[in-house]
């Protein structure tokens, strides 16, 4: 079995390549930036988002069964790329096209929770970008379409962490909220539920994120009080109702062991786990 990761050099990607590395024998990815460490690595290939005849040809030379998508970028690009992709799949007996939405597919319902059999409504143009990606997907492949709606990626020295220490060190207030509950996930969670996903051969939509949630101030604050940052200034908007941004996992097939709780984050950010 053949796997391809587009976007495998990003924060998610890069994690899930690693996990999927050491389970599977013919894993590749993409990039777009290069790196010393890709230099003489074959199984990373140079991708130019757009490029329509270099990603044919990348499928072409991989021939992968399995596509992971972990991109970023320009959004009619990306419509085009999923287009693409899923025609491939489509073609390939047991092909599987896995994608990497977001929790922002609900955020034009923000009155509750969401689990996987709810209808995304989505406010903001980037979910409704995601929306439009998964039904070109599942609208292709139907329950071979695998949707991986995830909330904000945390984990060791991971961009939103950097992020903070930088604005904790220059003095800068971070901009949060208060009364808005979110859930969270790793880079690890995600790259174990894709491992486990393709292993036992799931499909559908899955949830990858905290079983519970937190207000988002609150785990900030946490979080830069467990990494001993300091006295950082908090510039909190506080919203007039209680909102929640949360895609809680449902599905009964994932075991236990992957898992995570709110707190099991924040001691795998901080180092009191060891991952
Ligand atoms: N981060 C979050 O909290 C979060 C939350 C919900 C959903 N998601 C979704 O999860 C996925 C992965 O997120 P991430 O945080 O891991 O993203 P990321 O670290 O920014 O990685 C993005 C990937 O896309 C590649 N890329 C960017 N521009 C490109 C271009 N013009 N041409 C070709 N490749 C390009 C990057 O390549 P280079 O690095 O080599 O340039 C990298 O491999 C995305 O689809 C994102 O929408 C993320």
């Amino acid at each position: 079995m053949k796997i391809l990761i587009l976007g495998a050099s990003g924060y998610a990607g890069s994690y899930i390549k690693k996990v999927l590395d050491e389970k599977f024998n013919d894993v590749f990815g993409t990039y777009h930036t290069l790196r010393n460490d890709y230099k003489g690595n074959m199984s990373m290939i140079p991708y130019e988002l757009g490029d329509m005849e270099g990603l044919l040809n990348i499928l072409q030379k991989v021939n992968p069964d399995i596509v992971i998508s972990c991109l970023t970028g320009d959004f009619t690009k990306l419509v085009l790329l999923h287009t693409i992709i899923s025609e491939y799949i489509k073609e390939k007996e047991n092909g599987r096209l896995i994608f990497l939405s977001s929790a922002n597919v609900f955020d034009g319902a923000l009155e509750k929770a969401h689990f996987e059999y709810d209808v995304p409504k989505a406010a903001s143009e980037y979910g409704k970008f995601k929306i439009q990606c998964e039904k070109i997907i599942c609208g292709a492949l139907g329950e071979r379409g695998i949707i991986i709606r995830i909330p904000e990626i945390y984990g060791r020295n991971c961009p939103r962490i950097l992020k903070l220490k930088e604005a904790v060190k220059a003095h800068i207030p971070i901009k949060t909220f208060q009364n808005l509950y979110m859930n969270y996930t790793t880079n690890r969670q995600i790259a174990e539920w894709i491992a486990y996903i393709i292993e036992n051969d799931l499909t559908g939509i899955f949830h990858v994120g905290t079983k519970d949630m937190s207000d988002y101030a609150g785990f900030q604050k946490k979080l830069a009080d467990k990494l001993s940052l300091g006295q950082p200034t908090f510039e909190i908007t506080k919203e007039p109702i209680r909102l929640t941004q949360a895609v809680l996992p449902g599905r009964n097939e994932i075991p236990d062991s992957i898992q995570l709780n709110v707190e099991d984050v924040i001691h795998h950010i901080t180092g009191t786990v060891s991952f």
